[in-house]
C-alpha cells in the first residue's frame, strides 16, 4: 500500500512518485491551494494539493483531522522560503497525484499535539494517545531495550523458558490475584506475583541458565513506580557465586545503556551496604546523585534538656539525626514550614533547624527554636559534623530510627530537586550485606526483607530460630538515581535451612508443606546451589526515557486505583458465570459495619 513511511522522506526522493499513508495531523487551506500534514509513526511529511487536479482537491477539501488516507505522489523541493528546518521532512514536500480517504475519522477526543491533557483522558482513549510522538519514542525505545537485553542472555548461554500465569501464591509481600478455578469448585489460582519458585525448580532440572521477559502481578498500593501488573526481567543461574552474577548483570546494563543511549556507565558499580546506605541516606535505595548526608548526633543529644531529642537518643530504637542544606538559610518560615508538614506524612513530629547565618559569631550567629536548649559543646559538635558554612540550614529529626530515617531520608530527595543540587549523570549502585529479616510490629512477627528463598549468610544459619534480628542475607538490589532496578539474591538450596527460615517466620511445617511442599520436595532431589535476580523493566525504561512514571512506558497501564479506564476493566459478571464458578458475591457491608 505504501513505499515510504511519511516522516522518512527526504531530499534523495526528489522527483521519485512515492505512496504514503496515514493521519491527517493538521490540514491549512491557503487561498486555492490545499497543506496536509499526514501523519505515521516515522513523523510528518507535507502534501500539497493542487486546483489543477479538482477531482483529488475536491476530496481534500473534505478531510478532517485523524482521516486516514493514502497518497501518491511527487517528492519535490518546497519553495525558497517555506522550507521549516524543525522538521526532518522540511525541506520537501509531496505534490499529490492521487489521493484515497482510507477511513474517516470522529473528531478526535484531543488534538495529537496537545501535551496538556489530563491523564484520565489520555488513559480513557490510550490508542489515540499512544499516536503522540512522544508516546511512538517510548514505545520503540521499550522495544529496542528489551532486545538488546534478550541478546545479550542469549549470547551468555541463556534459555528463554516460559513459566505458568496460572499458578498458586508465590510470596512476593503483596496480595495476590486469584483466578477461581471452575473445575475445582471453591479453589482459586493465584496470578503470579514473581516467577520466583519455578525459576528455582528449572535449576533443580539443570537448566543452567534461565531467563524470561514475564509480567508480574501484585496487589498492593500503587505509586508512579509501581502497578498492579508489571514487566520484569526474570533471570536464575546455577552454580554461579553472588560476585560473579553482578558482575554479569553489570556488564548487562552497561552494554543495553551504551547500546540504547550511547551512555556509559561506571565499571564497575559501587556497592555499600544496606547499614550504611540506612545510616547516611535514611534509605535502602538512595540517590547518589544527591550530595546530602544524614548526620548521627545521638551521643551528643543523650544529655540534652529537650526531651524530643534526649529520648531517642537514649533509646535502643531511637535516632537523632541532622541533614545540613547547603543555603538552607534562604528558606522561609512557610518553607520550613512546608517541609515540615512534608515529613509529617512519614510520622515525623517535628522538624527542629537551626540556621546558620555566620559561622564566626557563635551562638549570636545561630538562629533556632532549639538552640536554647543545646549546650555550647553540642553545637559546636553538631557544626563540625555536618560541616555547616555560613548560610547553611541543618534539620533534625529525632524519633524511632524507622521514622528519622523515613522522614529525613524522603526530606534529602525533596531538597535536592526542590533546591536544584543533583548532579547530572546516572548513579547505579549496589545494596548488599541485607538484614534477613525485619520485625513487623503490627503482626507481631518476623517478615522476610526479600522472599522466603532469600538465602541467609552462612555463619548465621545457626541464629535463624534463636534471634532473626542478627542474620544477614545474600540479598544485592541494584539502585539506579534512587530507584530500586532490581533484586536479586542466592538461594536456599538446602532443605533443613529452608525450613529453619520458614520457622523463623512464624510457618509451621504444616503450612510449609502445604504451601511449598513441592519447592520442599524438590531440594531434595540435587537442587544446585543457584541464585538471580529479577529487573522491573518499566522502571528500567522509565529511567531509560526519562519518564516521571511507569504509566507513561506502558502501553495499557492502570489508573492509581487499579482499573483500566481504556477497557473498564474490573467489571461485573453476569450470575451465570458466577453460578458455574460456585461463587456468591457477598454484600458489601455498610461503612459503618466495616
Ligand atoms: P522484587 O520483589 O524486588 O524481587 O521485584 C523485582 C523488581 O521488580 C520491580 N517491581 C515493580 N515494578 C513495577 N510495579 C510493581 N508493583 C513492582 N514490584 C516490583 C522492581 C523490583 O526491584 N523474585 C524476586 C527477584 C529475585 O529474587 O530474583 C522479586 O520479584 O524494580
Ligand atoms: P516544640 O518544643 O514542640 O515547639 O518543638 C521545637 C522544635 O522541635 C520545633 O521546630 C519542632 O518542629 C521540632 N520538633 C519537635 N518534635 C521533633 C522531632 N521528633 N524531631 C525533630 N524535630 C522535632
Amino acid at each position: 500500500m505504501r513505499t515510504h513511511y511519511c516522516g522518512i522522506v527526504r531530499e534523495s526522493e526528489i522527483d521519485q512518485e512515492i505512496t504514503v499513508c496515514g493521519w491527517v495531523h493538521r490540514r491549512r487551506d491557503h487561498g486555492g491551494v490545499i497543506f496536509i500534514d499526514l501523519r505515521d509513526r516515522e513523523g510528518l511529511v507535507q502534501i500539497v494539493f493542487d486546483p489543477d487536479l479538482p477531482e483529488i482537491f475536491s476530496i481534500a477539501e473534505h478531510v478532517r483531522s485523524e482521516y486516514v488516507l493514502q497518497v501518491t505522489g511527487k517528492v519535490r523541493n518546497r519553495p525558497e522560503g517555506t522550507v521549516n528546518p524543525d522538521l526532518p521532512t522540511g525541506q520537501i514536500e509531496v505534490l499529490a497525484q492521487k489521493l484515497v480517504v482510507l477511513n474517516k475519522s470522529e473528531t478526535p477526543p484531543f488534538q495529537i499535539e496537545d501535551d496538556d491533557i489530563s491523564e484520565e483522558h489520555r488513559l480513557r482513549y490510550r490508542y489515540i494517545d499512544l499516536r503522540r510522538e512522544e508516546m511512538f519514542k517510548r514505545m520503540k525505545l521499550r522495544s529496542e531495550i528489551i532486545r538488546y537485553l534478550r541478546s545479550y542472555l542469549d549470547n551468555q548461554g541463556f534459555l528463554d523458558i516460559e513459566t505458568p500465569m496460572l499458578t498458586k501464591a508465590t510470596p512476593e509481600g503483596a496480595r495476590d490475584y486469584l483466578v477461581p478455578s471452575r473445575t475445582h469448585a471453591g479453589s482459586f489460582f493465584a496470578l503470579p506475583q514473581s516467577p520466583q519458585i519455578f525459576k528455582q525448580l528449572l535449576m533443580v532440572s539443570g537448566m543452567d541458565r534461565y531467563y524470561q521477559v514475564v509480567r508480574c502481578f501484585r496487589d498492593e498500593d500503587l505509586r508512579a513506580d509501581r502497578q498492579p501488573e508489571f514487566t520484569q526481567l526474570d533471570i536464575e543461574t546455577s552454580f554461579m557465586m553472588e560476585d560473579e552474577i553482578i558482575a554479569l548483570m553489570e556488564e548487562m546494563l552497561r552494554d543495553v545503556f551504551s547500546n540504547v543511549l550511547q551512555i556509559e556507565l561506571p565499571d564497575p558499580f559501587p556497592r555499600m551496604s544496606h547499614a550504611e546506605a540506612m545510616r547516611r541516606y535514611g534509605s535502602d535505595k538512595p540517590d547518589l546523585r544527591i550530595p546530602l548526608e544524614l548526620v548521627d548526633v545521638n551521643d551528643v543529644m543523650e544529655g540534652v534538656e529537650f526531651k524530643v531529642f534526649a529520648g531517642p537518643a537514649k533509646d535502643p530504637d531511637g535516632r537523632v539525626a541532622a541533614l545540613c542544606v547547603p543555603q538552607g538559610c534562604e528558606l522561609s518560615r512557610k518553607e520550613i514550614d512546608d517541609y515540615t508538614k512534608y515529613v509529617s506524612i512519614y510520622g515525623a513530629k517535628g522538624l527542629a533547624y537551626i540556621k546558620v547565618n555566620d559561622l564566626a559569631a557563635g551562638r549570636d550567629g545561630l538562629q533556632s527554636p532549639i538552640l536554647k536548649f543545646l549546650p555550647d559543646d553540642t553545637v559546636q559538635t553538631i557544626l563540625d559534623r555536618t560541616g555547616a558554612k555560613s548560610g547553611d540550614l541543618i534539620f533534625f529529626g529525632a524519633d524511632k530510627t524507622k521514622i528519622v530515617n523515613e522522614a529525613l531520608g524522603a526530606l534529602r530527595v525533596k531538597l535536592g530537586h526542590d533546591r536544584g543540587l543533583l548532579k547530572e549523570g546516572w548513579a547505579p549502585l549496589w545494596v548488599v550485606d541485607f538484614p534477613m529479616f525485619e520485625y513487623d510490629e503490627n503482626a507481631k512477627r518476623w517478615t522476610s526483607l526479600h522472599h522466603p528463598f532469600t538465602s541467609p549468610n552462612e555463619e548465621d544459619i545457626e541464629y535463624l530460630e534463636s534471634d532473626p534480628g542478627r542474620c544477614q542475607s545474600r540479598a544485592y538490589d541494584i539502585v539506579l538515581n534512587g530507584t530500586e532496578l532490581g533484586g536479586g539474591s542466592m538461594r536456599i538450596y538446602r532443605p533443613d535451612v529452608q525450613k529453619k527460615v520458614f520457622h523463623a517466620l512464624g510457618i509451621s511445617d504444616e503450612e510449609a508443606n502445604e504451601k511449598f511442599g513441592f519447592l520442599l520436595d524438590a531440594l531434595k532431589f540435587g537442587c544446585p546451589p543457584h541464585g538471580g535476580i529479577a529487573f522491573g523493566l518499566d522502571r528500567m525504561v522509565m529511567l531509560m526515557t526519562g519518564a516521571q512514571s511507569i504509566r507513561e512506558v506502558m502501553a495499557f497501564p492502570k489508573t492509581q486505583t487499579a482499573s483500566c479506564l481504556l477497557t473498564q476493566a474490573p467489571s461485573t459478571v453476569s450470575d451465570a458465570q458466577l453460578r458455574e464458578l460456585n461463587i456468591k458475591i457477598r454484600k458489601q457491608p455498610k461503612e459503618t459495619e466495616k
